[in-house]
């Protein structure tokens, strides 16, 4: 006897979270197929029942499935067959398990799109409060990670509310992809029975139709979508990541995780270390992975159908369940932060980062840019000779620079630097405000969309 090999191409024991998709298209399908007398009204109030009596069983974990059966769909056909007989057989005509599982996909991945939005706006609505309740704190910003320009918290934290709001649209960009009804393509050719997709579509709620069947059987591009918009979205949550674990350094000090967010070393008494962020980074590793594990089974293949396309579902189901994790990790551990105010005006007071608005100083005291980025430059390497900051050099050192430095220098200060820049999308207390404002209505308007 030869060795039984089904281990090598069952599918049940990972896809049966598409059981309740799979079932719900079964009923529109066959409601579809009692409408245009395909079956008759009974056999179709039989087969309903039949399925919904599945659906209980699986949800119970009663459900015994056969791994000779391979997969969900012909795992929940053969079950309605024991329970009603022969009448359960006829469930399959005018489908094929190819147009079938690009149903479920579809299905469930519509889902997982309005789902990773009402996380997203979860997150960025903490963001929102995180940023009000904090509205008075001024801290370095970088480039190349160096002390550049005082900004303030909560724009920088803001930042991040932009880039989850670009993930939302993603994800409704990928929700659009995905909200096509593939029922009626069959195997790849289309059928040969008078069948009304739209009905289906309408029972299903489906936007509209896939247009060619080959293609039908053959596209997994909506999973794709779907899974480049989570992988953003972790490339964003590792950048906060990253940034949490710098802030939360002793280096840094500039923020502190709650307790139930870092853990101790097994080893050093002292620390606590941030292993909710790091994990987060790391795990945005493991979706690309996933990602390109995708790209790469579908590189290949031929029109229509191959069966490369079953191994599309297990890092694609991990990258849900990831990213769902992480987002409403992400959210909680948002609220647990505390700053530390002064050591972050510490970092502003400490360091030259006022030598821009210095430079603009003079520039409205008609010195040339070029010029006035020259004369702050000397002023800066004469303070790191001595060992001062601006703030400490009075108005005759500064009038050794150039002779336009006057005693309104000294109103310059880190929240004067934030306060002037007021150009839109800028710093200042008052551009917070505003993108505060239109965070919130755009939020509102997302959720009138999705709902
Ligand atoms: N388990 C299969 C998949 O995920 C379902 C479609 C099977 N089709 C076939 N012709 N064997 O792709």
């Amino acid at each position: 006897m030869s060795k039984d090999y089904s281990k090598y191409t069952i599918s049940y024991n990972y896809e049966q979270r598409l059981a309740k998709y799979d079932i719900e298209g079964s009923i529109a399908h066959s409601k579809m197929l009692s409408k245009q007398n395909i079956i008759t009204e009974k056999e179709f109030a039989i087969i309903q029942k039949g399925l919904l009596t599945v659906l209980s069983e699986i949800d119970n974990q009663q459900f015994i499935w056969k791994p000779e059966l391979e997969d969900i769909h012909m795992n929940i056909e053969f079950r309605l067959t024991e329970l009603i007989g022969e009448v359960g057989s006829k469930l399959h005509t005018a489908r094929s398990r190819n147009d079938q599982i690009s149903l479920d996909m579809r299905m469930y991945i519509k889902d997982l799109n309005i789902l990773a939005i009402n996380k997203l706006i979860l997150l960025i609505n903490k963001l929102v409060e995180v940023s009000e309740e904090n509205s008075d704190i001024i801290m370095p910003g970088y480039t190349h990670l160096q002390r550049a320009q005082p900004i303030l918290l909560s724009h920088h934290l803001l930042a991040y509310a932009e880039m989850f709001l670009r993930d939302i649209d993603r994800y409704l960009d990928s929700y659009k992809r995905a909200d096509v009804m593939p029922l009626g393509s069959g195997a790849l050719a289309g059928l040969p029975y008078d069948l009304d997709r739209e009905f289906v579509a309408k029972e299903l709620g489906f936007s509209s139709l896939s247009n060619n069947s080959i293609d039908t059987v053959s596209d997994r591009d909506f999973i794709l979508d779907y899974s480049y918009a989570s992988s953003t979205t972790m490339m964003h949550i590792s950048r906060f990541s990253e940034e949490i674990i710098i802030w939360s350094s002793e280096e840094f000090g500039f923020t502190n995780l709650g307790k139930q967010f870092t853990t101790w070393s097994s080893i050093m008494p002292q620390k606590r270390n941030p292993d909710f962020a790091e994990l987060a980074r790391g795990k945005t590793g493991r979706v690309y992975g996933d990602l390109f594990r995708l790209f790469t089974i579908l590189k290949g293949l031929p029109l229509a159908y191959n069966r490369d396309m079953q191994e599309d579902k297990e890092g694609f189901f991990d990258i849900a369940d990831t990213l769902n994790l992480t987002l409403e990790i992400f959210s909680d551990m948002i609220g647990s932060l505390t700053f530390n105010k002064s050591k972050m005006l510490k970092a502003v007071e400490n360091s030259y980062v006022l030598a821009t608005d210095i430079a603009d100083y003079l520039v409205s005291k008609s010195v040339p840019f070029r010029q006035a980025h020259k004369i702050v430059s000397e002023m800066t390497d004469f303070c790191i000779k001595e060992k001062k900051y601006f703030s400490e050099l009075e108005l005759k050192d500064y009038k050794s620079f150039s002779e336009k430095f006057d005693k309104d220098i000294f109103d310059i200060t880190p929240l004067y630097s934030v306060n002037k820049r007021d150009t839109y999308g800028g710093t200042s207390e008052n551009q917070i405000k505003n993108n505060i404002a239109n965070i919130k209505s755009r939020i509102k308007l997302i959720e009138k969309q999705i709902i």
